[in-house]
């Protein structure tokens, strides 16, 4: 008797005819079809993913085989993955890694996939400190989660070290997972705790970045399955309007950075001005700058710390 090949699912959607072999483009089509029956978003990409990495192939590989029969064995380790998928569990859970800028990260429930707004926050934080001309600065990450900005920041920018703080103690075993398979170990430390808390007094950095929680607890439920169901609430929430941790961290990166410091948040669409307006309150920032996304939505609100005034009143040494 022969092997039915064909993938077995919970209920498939328009299965092909019995018998027929699965090739690789027949199954990108079917498994697509079926991640749209389910509401998936992205599905043919994330179908491609997913086969390429079961088969241990490049995605684009799959390009030049599509022809290429599938063995049963290819078709069992393939199909609980479509399924998690089904279920909406983000793609990268599912490969258990995500591309960061220059870097690959570990990641897994204990922690949010990187997204590409934080890309650009590090991207806008390197195009900053470069033209600063240094090669030994010291950065501060608040809420580093899979560690992303900090190990990023390590790796392109002129940082010798970068302290990044967490409150979750799973995030932090990812986070220092991936320093250690960058061998960044020795540049990072990373600290369990509330914000600056697990923070020495004496610490003082020149660049703060943060992308701290910032949904309201209202509006989790009109977030995608994907971000809702599978993401660290932790990582997500911040009490009241979303605004209470980026209030916080604007409160006290002024005891944490060097004069002249530069403080970069990242935030959720809307929440700029605010952001702004509590950095003007304060009256220790120069003229905040705020920078959109590629959705054009703004994101981003960088701030740098005044110099010490004189008692004139001008800022002293200011650039
Ligand atoms: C939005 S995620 C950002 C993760 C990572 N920096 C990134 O950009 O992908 C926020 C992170 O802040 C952490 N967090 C939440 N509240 C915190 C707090 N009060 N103090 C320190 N970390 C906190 C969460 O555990 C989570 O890892």
């Amino acid at each position: 008797m022969t092997e039915d090949v064909r993938p077995r699912f919970d209920d498939p959607v328009d299965p092909p005819p019995s018998g027929t072999p699965w090739t690789v483009l027949r199954l990108l089509r079917w498994s697509t079809q079926y991640l749209d029956a389910k509401g998936v978003e992205g599905g043919r990409l994330d179908v491609e993913h997913l086969l390429a990495d079961t088969l241990g192939v490049g995605r684009l590989d799959l390009y030049t085989q599509f022809e290429r029969p599938l063995q049963p064995e290819e078709l069992s380790a393939f199909r609980p993955r479509l399924l998690e998928r089904a279920r909406h569990r983000p793609l990268q859970y599912i490969l258990g890694r995500a591309s960061f800028r220059e870097i690959e990260l570990q990641v897994d429930e204990r922690v949010l996939v990187p997204r590409p707004e934080t890309e650009e926050l590090v991207g806008a934080v390197l195009s900053r400190v470069r033209e600063w001309g240094r090669d030994d600065l010291v950065a501060l990450d608040l809420g580093t989660g899979s560690g992303a900005i900090a190990l990023s920041l390590l790796v392109e920018g002129p940082f010798s070290r970068v302290w990044a703080t967490d409150s979750s103690a799973d995030a932090l075993e990812v986070a220092e997972a991936n320093a250690a398979s960058l061998d960044l170990s020795r540049r990072v430390t990373f600290a369990r705790g509330d914000l600056f808390q697990p923070l020495p007094d004496e610490l003082r950095a020149d660049v703060l970045v943060s992308n701290p929680p910032y949904i309201s607890p209202g509006e989790l439920a009109s977030l995608q399955p994907e971000v809702r169901l599978h993401e660290p609430e932790e990582a997500l929430v911040a009490p009241g309007d979303g605004l209470a941790i980026l209030e916080r961290i604007v409160d006290g990166a002024g005891e944490v950075l060097m004069p002249g410091g530069l403080l970069a948040l990242e935030v959720g669409a809307g929440q700029a001005p605010a952001v702004v307006e509590r950095l003007e309150e304060a009256r220790r920032w120069g003229t905040p700058v705020v920078l959109r996304d590629l959705g054009h939505h703004e994101r981003i609100v960088l701030a740098t710390l005044e110099r010490e005034r004189d008692p004139a009143g001008s800022p002293r040494g200011t650039n």
